[in-house]
């Protein structure tokens, strides 16, 4: 049954800051069931033609996906990916979902009292004497702390505004598309504050299994978030385009938030490295074939096998097509809980064949940079066996639109008063801290505008579109 309701979204000490109670129409489908979504006979034909397709191709992708493992994902420098990207280098960009740029920051040396550090490195000591000042910093687990609640540290703030990381940032906006009209601006990053990482050699704390953000049942709940996926679930999946940004700014994220769900339309997540860090070295994993992977999350749940795993002697069995069925009774979507991001594993989603596709980032060292889709399947290594500390500043390229400027200025409210921002766990957070970041240590006037300290200009030759979403946040922020 559809209904429009009115939401009024609290978020929860845990999950995010009460510093937001947002307020806005939802489209929802009550207690979907998947049969809802297999249509009429001919929306049948074309999932059961269009599956079979599919698990045909993921059985020939999960074979290149071993043997070529990091070679599956592409690798460039800053200076090939703002100035002359190849057709080929943004085909391979596409087709994984996944991206390292090497040299994001530069390798420049600075000095930093007598030592000579490359710039991450002097951001990585700076953080550490930021955590040592400041003894009451929280993080995660509390006793062994690989991952702290800092969000507004000086080199922080200056590695979110360095010139280079927006430029960065507009350049993998910028493989996103957006017709003329729409309303979202994919030459603005915002800026989206974010915690930061050091994983210390011999961590099996820090794992996260493969898993994808963006909610979990909201892909089928929301009714713009479900058009993203519209050619998927009409069985056509060759034709998605998991690039088109057009419905996932309206897309709702979060009918139920919990931890780790965010309102904001993170178009890449992203870390930069603040170290030397190869595969078994507390690194990410990614499947690297966002299309294929994203159409069988998307069908899975209106299929179901006719005989179990466990009646094949062969698994080949088990997966071919001829085994699948459309389901009509079930009321599952398989590791989609409400409350929750989206869930994978070897059980639920066995056509993937997680066990054996899930790729180690290539090596990265200081300065570098790690980006994936916000559909990508992505987890962390179980286990660091490294030897030194893997350290990063999650960064992520966040699009401007009307929705992700009213995050900007809820967050721009916690980042004056130093509390946790709003998509995180609340508390007083770094609000008496010594030696926190302030406005002045943004380094680009992109920066300012992307924290909402300063309004978006109205420059000349900008799309409709872009001219009337800078003009709407710049309204939202009180310009
Ligand atoms: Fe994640």
């Amino acid at each position: 049954m559809q209904a429009a309701i009115k939401a009024r979204v609290e978020k929860k000490e845990g999950s995010k800051s009460s510093i937001s109670h947002r307020t806005f129409q939802i489209n929802v489908a009550n207690q979907l069931v998947p049969s809802e979504l297999i249509g009429d006979k001919s929306n049948q034909q074309a999932l059961i033609s269009g599956w079979a397709r599919l698990v045909t191709r993921l059985a020939v992708v999960s074979d290149e996906i071993a043997t070529q493992q990091q070679q599956t994902i592409p690798e460039t420098s800053y200076d090939e990916l703002v100035s002359s990207p190849s057709p080929e280098l943004i085909r391979r960009i596409r087709q994984c979902g996944s991206v390292v740029i090497h040299g994001t920051v530069p390798q420049n040396q600075v000095a930093m009292s007598f030592l000579i550090l490359p710039k991450a490195l002097k951001w990585l000591e700076e953080t550490k004497e930021y955590i040592k000042l400041n003894p009451r910093v929280k993080g995660f687990p509390e006793d062994d702390k690989q991952v702290y609640e800092v969000y507004w540290s000086k080199p922080q703030q200056e590695a979110r505004s360095h010139p280079q990381m927006i430029k960065t940032q507009a350049a993998l906006l910028g493989i996103f598309t957006a017709p003329p009209q729409c309303q979202v601006s994919l030459t603005t990053p915002l800026v989206y504050a974010d915690r930061l990482r050091i994983r210390t050699p011999g961590d099996a704390t820090f794992a996260l299994g493969p898993h994808m953000d963006g909610g979990s049942i909201e892909r089928w709940e929301d009714l713009s978030y479900r058009k993203v996926y519209e050619k998927i679930l009409q069985g056509r999946w060759e034709e998605f385009d998991a690039w088109d940004i057009e419905n996932r700014t309206n897309a709702i994220q979060d009918l139920y938030p919990g931890p780790g769900s965010t309102g904001v339309f993170r178009s890449w997540q992203g870390w930069t490295s603040l170290s030397e860090t190869g595969p078994n070295e507390g690194t990410l994993l990614v499947y690297p074939f966002i299309k294929e992977h994203t159409a069988y999350l998307l069908m899975r749940p209106l299929f179901k096998p006719k005989h179990e795993r466990s009646e094949f002697k062969d698994d080949k069995d088990f997966l071919a097509p001829d085994n699948w069925e459309l389901d009509f009774e079930s009321t599952n979507f398989p590791g989609s809980p409400p409350y929750r991001n989206q869930e994978l594993n070897d059980e639920t989603h066995p056509h993937l064949e997680l066990l054996r596709t899930m790729v180690r980032m290539p090596k990265v060292y200081p300065g570098d940079s790690v980006w994936w889709h916000s559909d990508v399947i992505h987890a962390v290594e179980s286990k660091h066996q490294g030897k030194i500390p893997a350290s990063v500043f999650y960064i992520p390229a966040v699009a401007l639109t009307a929705r992700n400027a009213e995050y900007i200025r809820d967050q721009r409210a916690t980042f004056h008063s130093g509390r946790p921002a709003p998509d995180f766990p609340g508390g007083t957070g770094e609000s008496d801290f010594v030696s926190r970041g302030t406005g002045d240590d943004l380094l680009t006037v992109e920066g300012r505008e992307g924290m909402g300290l300063v309004p978006f200009q109205l420059t000349d030759g900008l799309s409709e579109g872009e001219l009337q979403v800078r003009k709407a946040a710049n309204a939202i922020l009180g310009f």
